[in-house]
């Protein structure tokens, strides 16, 4: 009886909290009978999970199903780009709102300080960026969804649509190279097609909502960001105190680009190509590019002797040789020479040569290695001719004695019979 009660009360308290659930499932929203594709790409997006339907957004009447019933008089349109601006933003600005999910609210206010939001708001102009250029109205994704146009992977295309565009860039006197630049970049290599977890995209750069070209002098910040190392260093050149100055304003971006960042070499110590020393030091006689040339052969040099020692290093591991502490020294090597070679910020030759100095006593003790190891190996090559020279002798010698034993033997056998004859 108690069971059966029990059942009963379970059955009961179950089908009562589905119904309760079906009570709080809006209906669905009768717009999407004329509306198919929006109704389509609103399932998609992040905030039907939300439970945001058309009305959300639009207004209207969602059960009407003759137009001027469902749009009614205050259907909402955003023919301008404000307008839908201030859709997102009358949500996503809202703390009480966002809270829940665990959401930033400062979009439309740092949208309001970028570039895209200052011409906006000065003339209104329909050709910057609003929310929906960049997210979409109806499709919207989460930021870190690698389909959304503002994952790092596609802000190449989404921010390309305008800024690659000739036509439309030049009425804005900005370049449109940028974006081939950029994406032939090693940074652009690294992001599209190694898909590297670290490599800057636009937004890295420039901010989102609150996308600006970085002030000169923010320019090291922004590289900062990932190679800090290597600012540390260029604080300390006399770059970066001319800059802090406001006497010059030599800064990353002067000698490996914005955009077209590339693979640095050594040659640009020497070169006079955009970027090279020599492209703004092109007085033989100035004293940088003494510099520049003392810069240039340090990490040359050391790099010349790591190569040698790692072919010396190949042709030891070659002969079977165990070689694990010299592998280790040589790594330590390369860890200097890596560290050499940012210290070059530094612009200044003594402040590094400790560094060398460390790198090619590492060289030194690969080498010395090799060195025991390579007449260990010669003794021991002596030592086994030796031994397989005294073996050969010693085999020989049986040969010929088992030779002799079995020729003697054959003597005594003849002798015996003999014997027997005679008996
Ligand atoms: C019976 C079909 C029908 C229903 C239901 C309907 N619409 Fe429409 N809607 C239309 C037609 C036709 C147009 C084009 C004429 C116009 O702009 O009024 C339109 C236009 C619109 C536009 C403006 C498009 C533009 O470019 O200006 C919006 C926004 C819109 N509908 C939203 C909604 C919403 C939201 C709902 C539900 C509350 C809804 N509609 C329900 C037929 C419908
Ligand atoms: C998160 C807010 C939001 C929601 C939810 C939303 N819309 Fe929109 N809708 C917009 C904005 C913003 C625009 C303007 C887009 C533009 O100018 O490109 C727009 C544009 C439209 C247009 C005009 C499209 C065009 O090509 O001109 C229609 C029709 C429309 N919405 C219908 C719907 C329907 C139907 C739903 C529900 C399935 C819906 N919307 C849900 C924000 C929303
Ligand atoms: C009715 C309120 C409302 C409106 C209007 C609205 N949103 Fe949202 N939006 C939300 C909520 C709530 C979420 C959080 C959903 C979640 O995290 O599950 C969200 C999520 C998002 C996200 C994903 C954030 C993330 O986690 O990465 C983006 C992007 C976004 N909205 C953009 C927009 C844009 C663009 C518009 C204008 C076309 C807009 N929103 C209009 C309520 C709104
Ligand atoms: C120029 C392109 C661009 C514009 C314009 C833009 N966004 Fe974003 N949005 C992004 C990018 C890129 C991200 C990814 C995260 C980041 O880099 O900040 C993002 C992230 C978001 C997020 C995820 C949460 C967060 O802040 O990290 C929300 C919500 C959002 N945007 C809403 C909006 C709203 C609302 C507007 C309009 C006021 C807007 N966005 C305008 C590019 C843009
Ligand atoms: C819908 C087109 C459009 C999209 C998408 C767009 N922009 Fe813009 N952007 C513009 C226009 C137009 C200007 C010129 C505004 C001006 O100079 O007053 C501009 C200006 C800028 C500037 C300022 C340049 C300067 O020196 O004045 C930066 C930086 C920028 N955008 C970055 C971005 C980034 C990053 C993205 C992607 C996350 C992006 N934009 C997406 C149209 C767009
Ligand atoms: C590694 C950092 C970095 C990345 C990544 C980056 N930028 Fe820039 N961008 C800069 C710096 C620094 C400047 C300012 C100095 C200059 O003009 O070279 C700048 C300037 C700009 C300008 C103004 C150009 C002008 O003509 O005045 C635009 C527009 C721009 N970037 C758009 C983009 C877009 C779009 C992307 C993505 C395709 C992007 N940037 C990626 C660092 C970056
Ligand atoms: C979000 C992080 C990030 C930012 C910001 C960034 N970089 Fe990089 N950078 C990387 C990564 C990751 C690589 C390595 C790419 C690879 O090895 O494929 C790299 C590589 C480089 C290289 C080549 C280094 C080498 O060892 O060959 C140079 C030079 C460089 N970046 C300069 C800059 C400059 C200049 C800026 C600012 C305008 C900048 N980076 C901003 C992440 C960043
Ligand atoms: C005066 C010109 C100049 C300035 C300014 C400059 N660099 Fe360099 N950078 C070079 C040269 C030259 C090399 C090549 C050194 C080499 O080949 O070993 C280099 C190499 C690099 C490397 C790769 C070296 C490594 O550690 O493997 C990175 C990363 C880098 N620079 C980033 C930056 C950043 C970030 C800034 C600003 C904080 C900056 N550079 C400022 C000239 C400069
Ligand atoms: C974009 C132009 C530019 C590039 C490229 C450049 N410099 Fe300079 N450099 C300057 C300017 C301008 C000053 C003067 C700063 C001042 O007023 O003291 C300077 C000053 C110096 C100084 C200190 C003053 C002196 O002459 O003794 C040294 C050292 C120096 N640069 C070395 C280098 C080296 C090494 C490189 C290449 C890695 C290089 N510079 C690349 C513009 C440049």
């Amino acid at each position: 009886m108690k069971i059966l009660a029990r059942i009963t009360t379970l059955v009961l308290l179950v089908s009562a909290s589905a119904f309760a659930r079906a009570e709080q499932e809006p209906a669905p929203e009768q717009c999407i009978v004329c509306h198919g594709k929006e109704g389509h790409d609103l399932t998609q997006s992040i905030h039907a999970k939300a439970g945001i339907g058309c009305t959300s957004c639009h207004g209207g009447d969602a059960q009407a199903l003759e137009v001027e019933a469902a749009h009614g008089k205050e259907l909402k349109r955003f023919k301008t780009p404000r307008e839908a601006l201030e859709a997102c933003g009358s949500c996503h600005s809202s703390v009480e709102q966002m809270r829940i999910y665990g959401l930033r609210t400062d979009q439309l206010s740092l949208y309001w300080t970028s570039k895209h939001g200052q011409k906006l708001a000065q003339d209104g102009d329909p050709n910057v960026a609003t929310c929906i250029s960049c997210h979409g109205a109806h499709d919207v994704l989460r930021a870190a969804d690698t389909r959304s146009p503002v994952h790092p992977f596609n802000q190449v295309a989404t921010c390309g649509r305008c800024h690659a565009d000739e036509k439309l860039m030049q009425q804005y006197k900005l370049d449109a190279s940028v974006v081939a630049q950029y994406r032939n970049s090693i940074h652009g290599r690294a992001l599209m097609e190694a898909a590297h977890p670290s490599a800057p995209a636009c937004a890295t750069c420039h901010g989102s909502h609150g996308a600006n070209p970085p002030r000169t002098r923010d320019i090291e910040q922004v590289c900062g960001q990932c190679h800090s190392v290597v600012q540390g260093h260029y604080d300390d050149s006399p770059h970066a105190k001319a800059a802090k100055l406001g006497k010059s304003s030599v800064q990353c971006n002067s000698c490996h680009g914005s955009h077209s960042v590339q693979q640095p070499s050594p040659e640009m110590f020497l070169g006079d190509a955009e970027g090279h020393c020599g492209s703004c030091h092109m007085d033989e006689k100035d004293a940088a590019r003494g510099i520049a040339n003392k810069l240039h052969d340090g990490i040359t040099q050391l790099g010349a002797q790591i190569d040698d020692a790692e072919k010396d290093l190949r042709t030891a591991a070659g002969r079977g040789l165990f070689l694990g502490p010299e592998k280790g020294y040589l790594d330590e090597a390369r860890g200097l020479l890596v560290r050499a070679r940012a210290s070059t910020h530094k612009l200044s030759p003594p402040a590094q040569a400790d560094i060398l100095d460390r790198g090619a006593a590492s060289v030194m003790q690969t080498r010395e290695g090799l060195e025991t190891k390579g007449r260990i190996f010669r003794d021991r090559k002596i030592f086994t001719g030796i031994f397989c020279a005294l073996t050969l002798i010693f085999a020989v010698v049986l040969l010929m004695y088992a030779r002799i034993i079995r020729g003697g033997g054959k003597h005594w056998a003849a002798a015996d019979l003999e014997a027997d004859d005679e008996r």
